[in-house]
């Protein structure tokens, strides 16, 4: 087993199928009344936040409390990060309190990297600037082979501002890795100049949604990551979603058995209509409940939990 979860090019298929396969046992528990396992009793998980996050940071708390894991939270708001505290000496102070495993989000691309060369412990990337999210992509991977029985083959259109997405890159070498063929789809101004280099060979590229929909099993859309932008990439909110937005018309262009993902958050009404969110075809609350399991499943295969 890897001792790092960095990125999603760590993961070997077999490596990222064993998580998988995991992840379901560990989603077996969560019907129970008692849901949890005394697999990581006595270890300390540490979840080291920079950035803000909703269902990622409570996501990795659920998961690590499930299997009997201290859990400590970090937040950089309130902490001696606010005092200009560099990232390594918070943790050189991690790893005098014996940390196991530390997940890490940081708005800095590359800091999970710094970090594993500070610490003994495990180090887990939930998401680190516009680089990698690679435990979002196998909850991806979990929920697409939970919903459509395979990996292998399946056609897979990612949507939107694919070039600030971590989730983007991290869903792409993953998917490749495990067969599927992903199509890149967004304005040419929110796709990588250099597809290839920035992401995948095996990426396809289109600037025409309407085009993929048909061909389509799984259409992910990505959040407009507005926060990131310091220049206007496209002309309003209204054009942007005409050309690019998912609505019940588009909706209706996919094949029937075809299903609709987003990471969250969610600009309802932009790169997704209210009630294709909210539509059956959509598994956007099943990705966050499936989360909690693959995360388990991370945690323990890389602390070698019993
Ligand atoms: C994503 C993230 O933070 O990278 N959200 C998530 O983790 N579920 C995507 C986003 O912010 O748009």
């Amino acid at each position: 087993m890897i001792k790092h979860l960095r990125s999603a090019a760590d993961l070997d298929a077999a490596t990222a199928t064993l998580i998988l396969d995991t992840a379901a046992e560990m989603a077996a528990l969560s019907g129970r009344e008692v849901k949890k396992l005394p697999a990581l009793r006595g270890r300390t998980v540490v979840n080291l936040f920079y950035e803000d996050s909703t269902r990622t940071r409570i996501s990795f708390e659920a998961a690590a409390k499930r299997l009997s894991a201290d859990v400590i939270n970090f937040s950089a708001k309130g902490s001696s990060v606010s005092k200009g505290e560099s990232l390594k000496d918070t943790a050189l102070t991690l790893q005098a309190m014996g940390a196991d495993a530390v997940v890490i989000r940081h708005w800095a691309s590359g800091a999970p990297h710094r970090l594993a060369n500070w610490v003994d412990g495990s180090v887990v990337n939930a998401g680190d600037g516009t680089h990698e999210h690679p435990t979002q992509a196998l909850l991806d991977a979990y929920t697409m082979r939970s919903r459509l029985g395979r990996l292998d083959g399946l056609r897979v259109a990612i949507v939107g501002d694919v070039l600030h997405s971590r989730v983007a890159r991290s869903n792409v070498l993953l998917l490749t890795t495990l067969g599927a063929q992903v199509t890149v789809v967004g304005p040419p101004t929110l796709i990588p100049l250099d597809v290839a280099a920035a992401l995948s060979e095996k990426t396809q590229v289109s600037f025409d949604l309407d085009a993929v929909l048909p061909d389509s099993d799984v259409v992910m859309m990505l959040r407009v990551q507005t926060e990131r932008m310091q220049d206007s990439y496209f002309p309003s909110a209204r054009e942007y979603s005409r050309r690019y937005g998912l609505d019940v018309s588009r909706l209706a262009k996919m094949p029937e058995h075809a299903i609709v993902m987003h990471p969250g958050p969610m600009n309802r009404g932009m790169e997704i209509a209210p009630e294709v969110a909210d539509s059956p075809r959509s598994t956007i609350v099943e990705q966050v409940a499936n989360g909690v399991s693959v995360r388990m499943a991370v945690l323990y295969l890389l602390l070698g939990g019993k």
